[in-house]
């Protein structure tokens, strides 16, 4: 696949999944956040195949934001939101990332933890959930 259809899987499943399914409009596909230093778009392929998508922002003080989390909709429930954040996981610590933080939609906040994050502000609309990260030498 090249650049241009990566980007447009990109958008296409965070627009299916983040916007169209929950009857959501103004999808921006020009959105500057997406092309951002320091802001790293993710695409999960499977043979080739886009299944997901998300966003790493990174931070000062070694933390980092995971923004607009998404798997195709016949491709949920398969361990692959589990694959997409282990890879999302391995790229913040590879940048000196210690602790992730995301505004989880309400009916994620059961996969996070799953995932080992914890809630940090559970009031409002999206809940701020946590992960820390272990960096350096792994004993
Ligand atoms: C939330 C989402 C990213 C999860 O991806 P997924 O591929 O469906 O999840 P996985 O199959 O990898 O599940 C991983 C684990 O999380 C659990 N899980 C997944 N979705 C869950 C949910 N909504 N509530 C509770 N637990 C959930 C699974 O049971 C699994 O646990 P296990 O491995 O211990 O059995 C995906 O369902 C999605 O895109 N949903 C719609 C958009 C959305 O809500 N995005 C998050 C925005 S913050």
């Amino acid at each position: 696949m090249s650049s241009d259809e990566h980007w447009n899987a990109y958008h296409d499943i965070r627009r299916a999944v983040l916007f169209e399914a929950r009857e959501l409009i103004g999808y921006d596909a020009n959105h500057p956040d997406d092309r951002r230093d320091g802001h790293f778009p993710l695409l999960l392929l499977l043979e080739n195949t886009p299944v997901g998508a998300a966003r790493l922002d990174l931070m000062d003080d070694a933390a980092a934001w995971v923004r607009t989390v998404a798997i195709s909709a016949e491709c949920q429930g398969k361990g692959y939101g589990r694959t997409l954040m282990a890879g999302l996981e391995k790229l913040a610590s590879q940048h000196g990332v210690k602790r992730l933080l995301v505004n989880a939609a309400r009916d994620a906040v059961g996969f996070y933890g799953a995932l080992g994050w914890t809630v940090v502000e559970a009031g409002g609309e999206t809940p701020v959930l946590t992960k820390e990260l272990r960096t350096g030498p792994q004993w």
